[in-house]
């Protein structure tokens, strides 16, 4: 019998969906796998009743529908402060990860180097090995998530092709400041090496946070492969819409890659999704004062259940400190609390590099009624050890 392909024994299932399996099993409140449980606006979705009447059923223009492109142009514009061409800078992927993918495959040579700030989204790893890239990792030091300034020149030593920048950060919840991106962007210069963001939570932010985009910084437009989707902003993980924005040069051969990779996001949903695209700033305002009413509540739940975290700065996610419990294997702990407590984190090791095994993630973006209960089960934890 023939054997599958070698570079399959590299990575292994997600943790992530391991754990929304065990959540099923023991009717746990799933706090693992990250993704809203609001529906998009209902504007958008009578969009979509609209496009699945109307069409376009047929292919969309490979590198993105012209309405969808225009739209996110100029939404973009705004926010990053660039003078970008819906015919020149951008391709319409399917969600941030094929955006993630096709940056990597656009930018690597197999055996190239990549970093990577660990704790990390798990699928960088995946997208590093098919890519044939190699990761060198670069820690976010808990609780933090600061890097070391000489850390990261040491990687730039090793002469990685790229630098792969997840802002905000997913599981840590950091928001990369000006001066860390300033950082990033003169090492990127200075050792020619590609940023490659994922900025699916850029409109997830906690103020006095900000997101600032480093493709925006000087000289960084160039040089930087920025990813993101509208999964996130407009709760539509499962409509698959994502982006690339470069340069020309970039985005020519980033939309051959996208080409052979999946053709085209979907054409109804991307004609839909305009709508969402043109939603006005007030959207966005609403958007912030809800996460953070919500990132609030959870916080004084695991205040009041006595739990040790990192303040998340952006994304939906928080990181939580279990040490005090002497856990030192985070899967099992991980699994007891799914069945115990009824509340189920994902393991905060399947996100490290480094052997970090006291930290677990939740995620918060649920309904205000969920997360109470979430703290009234967690409030049993302590009594439960
Ligand atoms: C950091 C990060 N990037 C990408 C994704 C997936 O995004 P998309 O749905 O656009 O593929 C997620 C989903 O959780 C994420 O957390």
């Amino acid at each position: 019998m023939p054997t599958t392909a070698d570079r399959l024994t590299f990575f292994t299932e997600s943790v992530i969906r391991e754990m929304t399996r065990v959540a099923n099993q023991y009717g746990a409140i799933n706090l693992s796998q990250g993704f809203p449980d609001a529906d998009p606006p209902p504007e958008v979705i009578a969009a979509g009743k609209r496009a699945m009447a109307e069409g376009p059923h047929q292919y969309a223009v490979t590198w993105g529908a012209p309405r969808f492109r225009e739209a996110l142009v100029k939404k973009q514009r705004h926010w990053m402060g660039l003078d970008l061409d819906a015919d020149v800078h951008v391709v319409v992927t399917c969600g941030s990860t094929e955006a993630m993918m096709t940056a990597m495959m656009t930018a690597c040579n197999p055996g190239d180097k990549v970093i990577v700030f660990s704790p990390y989204y798990e699928n960088y790893g995946a997208d590093a090995i098919l890519s044939g890239a190699k990761p060198i990792y670069v820690a976010l030091h808990p609780p933090d998530f600061d890097f070391d300034r000489d850390e990261l020149h040491a990687a730039f030593m090793q002469k990685p092709k790229a630098v792969v920048l997840c802002n905000p950060s997913n599981p840590s919840g950091k928001v990369f400041s000006l001066e860390d991106l300033t950082v990033i962007a003169d090492l990127a210069k200075e050792f020619d090496a590609f940023v490659i963001t994922d900025e699916v939570y850029e409109h997830i932010i906690y103020p006095p946070h900000r997101h600032h985009y480093i493709a925006a910084l000087p000289e960084m437009f160039e040089r930087t492969i920025s990813c993101s989707s509208l999964s996130k902003t407009y709760n539509m993980t499962g409509w698959r819409l994502g982006y690339v924005i470069a340069s020309e040069t970039i985005i020519a051969g980033a939309r051959k890659v996208h080409d052979f990779l999946t053709v085209g996001a979907a054409a109804p949903l991307q004609e839909a999704a305009v709508t969402a695209l043109e939603l006005p700033a007030g959207y966005y305002d609403e958007l912030t004062r809800d996460y953070t009413r919500k990132r609030d509540l959870f916080l004084h739940c695991l205040d009041e259940a006595g739990l040790t975290y990192t303040k998340p700065q952006g994304a939906y996610y928080v990181m939580v400190d279990c040490s005090e419990f002497g856990v030192s294997d985070d899967n099992e702990f991980c699994r007891w609390m799914a069945k115990e407590v009824g509340v189920a984190a994902v393991p905060g090791s399947s996100f490290f590099h480094e052997p970090v095994n006291h930290l677990i993630r939740l995620h918060f973006s649920r309904s205000e009624e969920i997360l109470t209960e979430t703290g009234r089960r967690l409030r049993k934890l302590k009594s439960l050890i």
